[in-house]
């Protein structure tokens, strides 16, 4: 099928990837002409396993090209809004400000069919009655078809994602009298269907609604056991002991269960702070007043990184601190409200000299915090430091030999901010070790 991915930033991108991977002829489009021109030559905007092989194949066979011109998608049976739906500059709502140009500019090109529709699909993260209000807009054109069908992948795994989902979603205007358009798309997810994947058909709302509610429900998870975290620092128990327990129940579950510095990235801290906006615009903000408190609780956990500095070191300032890890989560170059980040900024702030490292998103991270100092290589960042901070993950800071690294640093301090490191090991090899949850 002829298809047009309109949006080709990180979802975009994979989405218009995957599908020229399942055979489909896909023109991305995008009004950043840097962005489309890295693209058409085969370049990754941003670290993804797996994706620059899949973008590169696509090129190859002719499948995918990239432009920045509405008039080159005009003809496409399907087209994918891609679009970014960021954190409003008040803070609070999604900027929907993208997603409304392009629907506009797309309209303008879409040339009124009989006979087989036109199907336009949103795949942003949208607050619920987007959807039927752009649908309003876009279906006074003849043969055109809105569908919503979120998209629930994640940075890391996003080609995998893409093209083995969980499920898939639909949200039609009327599941009753939706035949053709869900026809349609089904043709276009025909391998992934035919591969056993769930398809859910349901009503626009409910299908906005299940993307912003799994994104909220991965939150409260996560600041659940981080809050848990607190106790065990209250009580002296370890809070990997109590989410091992807990996670063995089947109906609880181990995944999202990993205490430490909290989540971040461009998903799951704005959604939850959307899906409160918007609850208090349909005039049920209690309702969702709980996640308040998880955005609250997520927040202290990086406060409480900068304190468990200061009671190893005592004043901040001058001293020498190195941070492992910039980016939102290992296996991804993203630092959009990275925690380590925001501590390393923290500890600034109050005076340290920070160095940070990470194998993928210094280059990000420079653009992000200015005056920050970054090395690459990780011995060379643990050269001289007075305390290290382990706060994202990457496996290459996991199976770090503590001895090794103990004749690096100036001072033989850690703060595991992911709980990932055994102290047993670490303190037999002379190192002081603080993590968050953890006894000390
Ligand atoms: C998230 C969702 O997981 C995806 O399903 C969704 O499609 C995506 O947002 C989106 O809306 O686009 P992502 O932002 O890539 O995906 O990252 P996650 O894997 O969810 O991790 C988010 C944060 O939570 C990271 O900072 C990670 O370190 C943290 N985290 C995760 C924990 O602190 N503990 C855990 O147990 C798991």
């Amino acid at each position: 099928m002829k298809i047009s991915v309109i949006g080709v930033g990180y979802l975009g991108a994979v989405h218009a990837a995957g599908m020229a991977e399942l055979g489909h002829d896909v023109v991305g489009l995008d009004v950043d002409a840097r962005r489309v021109r890295q693209l058409e030559a085969g370049r990754a905007p941003f670290h993804e396993p797996g994706f620059d092989e899949t973008l590169r194949r696509g090129l190859d066979l002719g499948r995918l090209r990239f432009t920045t011109e509405y008039e080159d998608i005009a003809g496409a049976d399907v087209h994918f809004l891609g679009l970014g739906t960021p954190q409003r500059a008040d803070g609070f709502g999604a900027d929907l400000a993208s997603l409304h140009a392009a629907v506009d500019a797309l309209a303008a090109v879409l040339p009124a069919r009989d006979g087989s529709p036109t199907l336009v699909v949103g795949k942003s993260t949208v607050p619920a009655g987007t959807a039927r209000g752009l649908a309003e807009r876009l279906e006074r054109i003849e043969g055109v078809r809105l569908l919503w069908n979120p998209e629930f992948l994640r940075e890391g795994f996003a080609v995998g994602d893409t093209l083995e989902p969980d499920r898939v979603v639909y949200g039609v205007r009327d599941p009753e009298a939706a035949d053709a358009e869900i026809r349609m798309l089904d043709t276009v997810y025909a391998p992934i269907l035919d591969g056993g994947t769930p398809r859910l058909v349901m009503g626009y709302e409910a299908a906005e609604l299940v993307k912003v509610s799994a994104n909220a429900f991965l939150a409260t998870k996560i600041s659940f056991i981080n809050a848990i975290s607190e106790l065990c620092e209250a009580t002296g128990a370890d809070v990997t002991d109590v989410s091992r327990a807990l996670g063995m129940d089947d109906r609880i579950g181990s995944r999202f269960l990993r205490a430490g510095v909290g989540f971040g990235g461009g998903c799951l801290p704005k959604d939850i702070r959307a899906f409160i906006a918007s609850a208090e615009d349909l005039g049920v903000g209690q309702s969702l007043g709980f996640l308040r408190e998880v955005d609250a609780i997520n927040q202290r956990r990086r406060v409480r990184v900068v304190e468990l500095a200061r009671e190893m070191l005592g004043p901040l300032r001058g001293r020498r601190i190195t941070v492992l890890g910039a980016a939102f989560k290992p296996d991804s170059d993203d630092v959009r409200d990275s925690p380590a980040l925001e501590v390393a900024s923290r500890l600034m702030a109050a005076g340290a000299h920070v160095t940070v490292t990470d194998p993928e998103a210094l280059k990000n991270a420079r653009g992000h915090v200015e005056g920050l100092v970054t090395v690459e290589d990780t011995a060379e960042a643990l050269r001289g430091a007075e305390l290290v901070l382990l706060l994202t993950e990457w496996r290459r800071y996991r199976d770090l030999d503590p001895s090794v690294a103990a004749e690096l640093v100036a001072a033989p301090r850690i703060i595991d901010g992911r709980a990932v490191l055994d102290p047993r090991t670490w303190r037999a090899a002379g190192w002081e070790l603080r993590a968050l949850g953890r006894p000390d």
